[in-house]
């Protein structure tokens, strides 16, 4: 970056003007959105725009370049190429916040803006994100005599989310899957297992850079003898399911949840 020096008795160099660190600001984009960096300086009404160098990196790449008075395309990273601009009619203002379309995966991280203009010069630091929150996220119980399944489903959310379950037995699979025209996964989690006592079973799905949290748990109380007769307990329920919110005890189908007994 260019600043300019006063050279003072030989060793010394000294700023014209201070080199002002403003504090870090955050960005959150989803795959796919438009997003804007912003990034202001102190312009005076005599700025001259060919006197005027704004340049935006993401680690050693160059995302936008302006000089002598227009945009200087030729080092831009490829990442960047064809989706980025700045706003002539703010540059003036003393705004340098940059446009960046189509967001992807890889856009994520720490980006600096250096602005050098007739009052000094300026950085800045933002932080983008891409994440977008998982939609619809559920879990639905299936059972039958031998096995209880849980089944978590979340959809179109980046990044990949943490799951995991809470049981004293059983076994779970998670699986993730990347759309790659939208780049955000669809998650799916079972939980397998087999009681013959009461359990508590819990599962916890989170999405750390949007604090999206699904956290939901439940009692089951797996009633005994209920499928050794096929006749006689046929409409007994072969498992009772608590909430832990709800002080009564409730059958579970009351809540609508899915239930396949046989
Ligand atoms: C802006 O600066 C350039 C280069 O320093 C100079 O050639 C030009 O005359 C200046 N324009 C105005 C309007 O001051
Ligand atoms: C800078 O310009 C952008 C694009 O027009 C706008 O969204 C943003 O609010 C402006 N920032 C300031 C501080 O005016
Ligand atoms: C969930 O379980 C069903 C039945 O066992 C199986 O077909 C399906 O592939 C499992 N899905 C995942 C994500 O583990
Ligand atoms: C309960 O289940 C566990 C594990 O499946 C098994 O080891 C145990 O013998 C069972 N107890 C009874 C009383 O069926």
């Amino acid at each position: 970056m260019t600043i300019m020096f006063w050279i003072l008795s030989g060793a010394i160099m000294l700023p014209v003007h201070p080199y002002q660190i403003s504090s870090k600001e955050s960005v959150i984009a989803a795959p796919g959105d438009d997003a804007i960096l912003p990034c202001t300086f102190t312009a005076v009404d005599s700025q001259n725009i060919t006197n005027l160098i704004i340049n935006w990196q993401h680690q050693d790449k160059v995302v936008h370049s302006f000089y002598l008075g227009k945009d200087q395309l030729e080092r831009q990273g490829q990442a960047y190429r064809e989706r980025t601009h700045l706003f002539m009619k703010e540059v003036l203002k003393g705004n340098a916040s940059l446009a960046l379309k189509d967001v992807r995966p890889h856009h994520d991280g720490e980006y600096t803006c250096d602005v050098t203009h007739e009052r000094g010069a300026t950085k800045h630091n933002v932080q983008l994100t891409v994440a977008a929150p998982y939609e619809d996220p559920k879990w639905v119980i299936h059972y039958n005599c031998d096995v209880i399944l849980f089944t978590l489903s979340a959809s179109h959310g980046f990044p990949e989310p943490t799951v995991s379950w809470k049981s004293p037995i059983g076994t779970s699979i998670t699986t993730m899957e990347l759309d790659t025209n939208t780049y955000t996964y669809s998650v799916k989690s079972n939980l397998t297992l087999s009681l013959n006592s009461t359990q508590t079973v819990a599962v916890e799905m989170k999405l750390k850079a949007l604090a999206q949290y699904f956290i939901k748990e439940v009692t089951l109380h797996p009633q005994t003898g209920c499928c050794v007769s096929n006749g006689a307990h046929k409409n007994r329920p072969c498992l009772l399911i608590s909430f832990p919110t709800i002080p009564t005890v409730f059958l579970a189908t009351f809540f609508g949840l899915l239930f396949a007994t046989h």
